[in-house]
């Protein structure tokens, strides 16, 4: 067993949180960073990279894969593009560890390709169904082997050719949608997704940015094979998803004022901001700006209090990462709040519904998981031992959790927190938590 597997996290009860910090970059501009500057035309010039397990398990499969790759050092990263066509056969199996998005976005690219390989990633990924990309990726004449249960490993066999796809998108999910993008764009004719909700937008973004023809209209992107990148420099922002801990976490302890530099602020995942201000949250966006085609801006949250509501559907795709978070605000909101609608988070790194009213209810809290979401009353949060379940997100929502708690929490199997927020121990010690790791 790797030793780092048993990190836990001690978090004595209390605190508030204040200051200007910044969060590392976001994680699935990072992924998208790496991909699209490999397989551009010229150098591509990145800050801002997040330094994270995941977004550093696909810069590693492009290194195995023959590109040059310097850095990441200090967020700069600089990539020689090799072009469409450029990249080559890998020795070994691409390892993509805890890294759904690494996974199901590189399943896309590497169909098209004239070489056979392998995709590999840690026990909670291969347990994370794979048919939502395999099977529409089959349907454009792509030869990929799972396991019976449709998982991981994925071994991507190569085919005379990709032919374009026009889908329906069952299942509301960036992944799917980007993994079909980049297949596209080796395929024959157009290959377009329409999707059942706004789900994160990141990859039609970047794709415009590295100067190719993609088409949206409402919830359809439509693309043609063939075309090019042209590589370019990209400023990545800070990530909305690793901010949330910090505007609940602020929210809910009182006396915090905090404020939250160059955070991305994307249309298509503000529905933490949305959601939390609908609680009763003070949030103010200040100096909204552009970096290279996201919206960023800085975040200012005091703490209020908060009372509990019927989330909106519609906000479940905008804040699809942020509910582990958000389920510790509604404990400590006043009255009922109800998820529905998202049993998209039992397939995430854990069953995110099961082990967070598991943790919520082992600190006292009343959390009824349903099988699309869960009903939590406000309460006393008490002290208490939580298993994360290897979940970055779960670990880092319970830490802050402690913030309103009246005995101290420890948190179990936390290792998995630098897949996507290297140094949250330190940060959020320095702005005012409670908080040693172990
Ligand atoms: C991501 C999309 C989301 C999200 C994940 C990152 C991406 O997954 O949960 O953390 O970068 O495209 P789904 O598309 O499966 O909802």
């Amino acid at each position: 067993m790797n030793p780092s597997n048993t990190i836990s996290f001690n978090v004595k009860p209390g605190g508030k949180l204040q200051g200007s910090l910044r969060v590392p970059g976001d994680k699935s501009i990072s992924h998208r960073s790496i991909m699209f500057g490999s397989l551009a035309e010229g150098v591509t010039q990145i800050s801002g990279f997040l330094e994270g397990d995941d977004a550093l398990a696909t810069l590693n499969a492009f290194r195995q894969m023959g590109v040059r790759i310097e850095g990441p050092d200090s967020g700069r990263v600089t990539i020689y593009g090799v072009g469409m066509q450029g990249l080559k056969r890998a020795k070994e199996p691409l390892d993509v560890g805890n890294s759904g998005t690494s996974m199901r976005l590189l399943c896309g690219l590497l169909a098209g390709q004239g070489f056979k390989v392998t995709l590999v990633g840690d026990s909670s990924l291969s347990g994370r169904p794979m048919r939502r990309v395999t099977s529409p990726l089959a349907e454009m004449g792509a030869k990929i082997e799972a396991t019976e249960a449709g998982t991981a490993p994925l071994v991507i066999h190569p085919v005379d050719h990709l032919q374009g796809i026009d889908y329906l998108m069952p299942v509301a999910s960036a992944q799917v949608k980007s993994c079909l993008l980049l297949a596209g764009l080796y395929a024959k004719g157009q290959t377009s997704t329409t999707e059942p909700a706004p789900t994160r937008d990141h990859t039609e973004r970047m794709m415009a940015g590295f100067g190719y023809d993609i088409r949206r209209e409402g919830p359809r992107a439509t693309l043609s094979g063939g075309g090019r990148f042209t590589a370019c420099t990209l400023d990545i922002p800070a990530d909305i998803s690793s901010a949330a801990f910090f505007l609940v976490g602020a929210t809910i302890a009182e006396g915090s004022d905090l404020t939250l530099e160059h955070v991305g602020i994307n249309p298509t995942r503000i529905g933490i901001i949305n959601i939390l201000r609908e609680m009763g949250a003070d949030i103010e966006v200040l100096n909204e700006r552009d970096a290279g085609g996201e919206p960023v801006a800085d975040l200012h949250v005091r703490s209020s209090r908060l009372k509990g509501i019927k989330i909106p559907e519609d906000q479940v795709p905008l804040a699809i990462d942020e509910f582990p978070a958000l389920f510790i605000a509604a404990a400590c909101a006043e009255g009922e709040t109800v998820l529905s609608g998202a049993e998209e988070l039992r397939v995430k790194e854990s069953d995110r519904i099961q082990v967070m009213a598991d943790g919520l209810v082992a600190l006292g809290i009343d959390a009824q998981p349903t099988p699309d979401g869960m009903i939590i009353q406000g309460g006393q949060i008490q002290g208490g031992t939580v298993d994360s379940h290897g979940d970055h997100r779960i670990a880092m929502s319970f830490a802050i959790a402690a913030l309103r708690a009246s005995g101290e929490i420890t948190i179990t199997d936390c290792s998995n927190v630098n897949t996507s927020f290297p140094g949250f121990v330190s940060l959020a010690a320095g702005a005012g938590l409670n908080i040693s790791s172990s």
